[in-house]
């Protein structure tokens, strides 16, 4: 099925998807992808405005994933918000919105698993079993679809950035995986569609996540190398905030995620927390 309105086209099924990037190749033109779940925010907006800057035609896919989201998790609750997703895609000049349905994405008699392993089971992967399992194989088969040149993901993810960079690297596919930075509140909280889960008393709460790893960055900066001194000086601030469930802060290579003692080659602090019933991730660059 196809509709068009304001230039944007909504596809909704795989042959009207196929059918239109044959066109837009046939046209000359180059595709950008970026694929999200939709409740979009600035975060997702500025993607799309890096594709376009990027590439010639952008398309954006909104699919709640079920496969990524355990047992228990937020998978009912997660927003959808269709109406003002599609608004601000055309305001953003996204070309074609793919947004299928569950039995599009996996047909009856669906059976393939996309492991990257062991990035897969470390960091969140330890806190969400099978979640990276469930987004391998989701951005498996929408990169599959797609066959954009570029494909954009936001540094917030920055274990999801890795592990796709792997999969696309290990499966040889022809696309290059573009990462973008975090785009941040003005009190330094990354934007994510779960920020809309947390009561005002969290909100205030979760500036610590980032202020926690800003001051370990400072300190990066300063000259102190040592993995576990910053990570102490992170969650000191985020404890101090009255952050206490915290499931990890680590510091890791930034090329492999691979645990680091002494920073010797670019890092990257990482953490995820739970605020109130919320889990919220966050990373900073150590370069
Ligand atoms: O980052 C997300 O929004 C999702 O994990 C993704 C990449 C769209 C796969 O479902």
């Amino acid at each position: 099925m196809q509709s068009e309105e304001n230039d944007m086209v909504i596809l909704t099924d795989r042959n009207a998807l196929r059918a239109w990037v044959a066109q837009q190749r046939s046209s000359g033109h180059t595709l950008g992808f970026v694929p999200t779940m939709g409740a979009l925010h600035a975060g997702h907006l500025h993607l799309v405005d890096q594709s376009r800057a990027h590439t010639d035609r952008t398309v954006v896919s909104i699919f709640v994933n079920p496969t990524q989201f355990g047992p228990g998790e937020d998978f009912d609750r997660y927003p959808r918000i269709p109406d003002q997703d599609q608004r601000l895609l055309r305001q953003g000049g996204c070309h074609a919105l793919f947004y299928p349905d569950v039995a599009t994405i996996y047909p009856e008699g669906f059976q393939t698993t996309v492991r990257v392993e062991p990035l897969g089971s470390d960091l969140c992967g330890r806190e969400r079993p099978g979640h990276f399992q469930g987004v391998a194989t989701v951005v498996t088969v929408l990169l599959n679809l797609v066959k954009a040149d570029k494909a954009f993901f936001g540094l917030k993810d920055y274990q999801q950035f890795v592990i796709i960079r792997q999969l696309v690297r290990d499966l040889s596919m022809d696309v290059a995986i573009e990462g973008v930075p975090t785009v941040r509140e003005e009190d330094g909280l990354a934007m994510s569609s779960r920020n809309r889960y947390l009561s005002i008393e969290d909100r205030r709460r979760a500036t610590a996540i980032s202020a926690g790893l800003a001051a370990a960055r400072t300190a990066f900066m300063a000259g102190e190398r040592e993995a576990g001194r910053l990570e102490a000086i992170a969650r000191r601030i985020m404890v101090e905030a009255g952050i206490h469930r915290i499931q990890y802060i680590s510091v890791r290579s930034a090329s492999t995620l691979l645990p680091m003692k002494t920073i010797d080659s670019e890092g990257v602090i990482l953490t995820a927390v739970k605020v109130g019933s919320t889990r919220l991730i966050d990373n900073m660059l150590l370069m």
